[in-house]
């Protein structure tokens, strides 16, 4: 089963305004906003929003092959791209939604949050991109 909703995925064409945006909006504070950093492999680049109980992950395409590219022509503000929710063994979660048919669109690999990862297709869930990721050793500190 899955465990605590890690965060959610906002792609945008631009992280610095969507931060802006954020601050100036919302009013998180400077200090709950991670800095920007490129994640090659993902061909992203990401940074978190961190509020109370939760996190935006703030996603923008980061070279033109980047999967990000195809969903920012369909919403070029951005928009909701996928919801992350924990889980204790990233191999045990890939082999059970495989088991059970689902479609796992990658094999296990790094995320922004340093643990394995892997995605299930939107088809397997009502239209909602599903971000699987290990829980982090040293969790929720
Ligand atoms: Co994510």
């Amino acid at each position: 089963m899955i465990g605590r909703l890690n965060h959610v995925g906002v792609a945008v064409p631009s992280i610095e305004d969507a931060k802006q945006t954020y601050r100036d909006l919302y009013g998180v504070p400077e200090s709950a906003i991670t800095e920007t950093k490129e994640l090659p492999p993902a061909g992203v680049k990401f940074a978190f929003v961190n509020v109370d109980n939760s996190q935006i992950e703030l996603i923008e395409p980061l070279g033109e092959n980047s999967p990000i590219v195809n969903f920012l022509q369909k919403n070029p503000k951005g928009g909701q791209h996928h919801v992350c929710f924990e889980v204790a063994d990233i191999y045990a979660a890939r082999d059970e939604m495989v088991a059970k048919g689902a479609t796992v669109l990658n094999e296990p690999r790094i995320g922004a949050h340093g643990t394995p990862i892997i995605f299930i297709h939107p088809k397997n869930s009502n239209g909602v991109l599903i971000e699987l990721m290990e829980t982090p050793k040293a969790a929720h500190g």
